[in-house]
């Protein structure tokens, strides 16, 4: 694309990712929403009345049929992510695809092979990965503070949080492919995954649970709502991991006002020091005081120090990952940067989520691939 040329994206799905992806590009010069699409009617009057789209449809195989649009951004139920993925590449439009990337590995490879063959980008969204204290974390690393990353423990955990979505999709497998482990774990795994360099996976053994049906009000429950276990890399490090829509948890976990409480945390260990990071919405908790902190061994001592990470001086966290996001995502079409969030790593998660269940369904260890 020529570099003076805004690039016009659609976004179809619109519900809360939809909205932040929508933020971003209206605050940024590099892209135009220029379509929206949802087949809600309700949803897309009010997206339009705030966010001011060109276009907007109800059928997204129209909105790709209009050749002035250059890329699409999808917040749909996760059943949709692959084949509106694949019906984007095919019509020459550039993908942002929110989380989970597919419902499976071998539909990410497909996409990965088929954005690759059209030279196209395929991104998949993991706004968190820019959060400053991730970006902070990153920086940490990379100095050799930790030395070399050897394990590493991440959760996201709630113990009142079991979502719905439109129509109860996200507990009906047919719609959404897995429970809290492709919905949550997806979030708590990559951010341990990307802070330890991205290792490849080797082995997995995990346990998924459904044990709080009495929460769940939607009309088909047959999804996990508890996901635990450790993966293995071919650098011999390790990550275990916690998820839970619900648990009885104790009160380690701080207080969140919507889902009882709440702990979304990631800590890499190394021989020289470790180093956890917390998103947000618990900082401010006494049991959560900081969103990064290093441990060092100090000549036999272990010591604490709170890093400082970027001021957002008001701007809202989320709304910043997502401007930051997505303006990697625009950069790499016009051929700037290189993707963070890229098609080749969304192969490797799903692989590993697909591991996870396949390790669960077998009660053993198995390998990756
Ligand atoms: N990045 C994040 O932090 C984050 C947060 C929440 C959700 N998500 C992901 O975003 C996706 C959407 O989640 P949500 O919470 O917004 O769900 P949601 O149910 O609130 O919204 C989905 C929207 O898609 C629309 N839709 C469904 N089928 C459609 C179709 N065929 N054509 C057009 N529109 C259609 C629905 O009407 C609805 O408005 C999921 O994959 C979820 O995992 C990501």
């Amino acid at each position: 694309m020529s570099l003076s040329q805004s690039i016009n994206v659609g976004i179809v799905g619109l519900g809360w990712p939809g909205e932040r992806h929508a933020e971003a590009l209206n605050a940024s010069a590099l892209g135009t929403l220029y379509a929206a699409c949802d087949l809600n009617a309700v949803r897309l009057k009010a997206f339009a009345g705030s966010f001011g789209p060109k276009r907007l449809f109800t059928s997204f195989d129209e909105m790709l049929l209009d050749p002035d649009l250059n890329a699409v951004v999808i917040g749909l139920p996760n059943a949709l992510h692959y084949p509106c993925s694949l019906r984007a590449l095919q019509a020459g439009k550039h993908v942002l695809c929110e989380k989970p990337p597919t419902m499976n590995a071998e539909q990410m490879r497909t996409l990965h092979g088929e954005a690759r063959n059209r030279s196209l980008i395929y991104y998949f969204g993991r706004q968190m990965r820019f959060s400053p204290a991730m970006q902070a974390a990153k920086r940490v690393i990379a100095e050799r503070r930790l030395g070399e990353i050897y394990f590493a423990e991440t959760m996201w955990i709630r113990s009142r949080g079991t979502p719905a979505g439109v129509d109860g999709w996200f507990t009906d497998r047919s719609k959404s492919g897995g429970g809290a482990m492709i919905d949550l774990g997806v979030h708590a795994i990559d951010a341990a995954w990307y802070l330890m360099g991205t290792p490849q996976p080797r082995a997995v053994s995990a346990q998924t649970y459904q044990k709080f049906p009495q929460l769940v009000e939607s009309k088909v429950f047959d999804v996990e709502d508890n996901a635990y276990g450790m993966i293995r890399f071919e650098n011999s490090a390790t990550l275990l991991f916690k998820v839970c829509w619900a648990a009885n948890l104790t009160d380690d976990v701080p207080p969140d006002p919507k889902r009882g409480r709440s702990l979304l945390s990631t800590t890499v260990y190394g021989p020289k020091g470790s180093l956890k990071v917390t998103d947000v919405f618990n900082i401010n908790s006494s049991i959560c005081p900081s969103p990064l902190a290093l441990f060092e061994d100090k000549v036999g001592d272990l010591v604490k120090t709170d890093l400082a990470v970027q001021d957002l001086r008001g701007v809202r966290l989320r709304a910043f990952e997502f401007a930051e996001q997505d303006t990697n995502f625009l950069r790499c079409i016009r051929g700037e940067e290189s993707a963070v969030n890229s098609s080749s790593q969304a192969v490797q998660l799903m692989e590993i989520l697909d591991a996870i269940y396949r390790s669960s369904q077998a009660g053993k260890e198995v390998p990756v691939i």
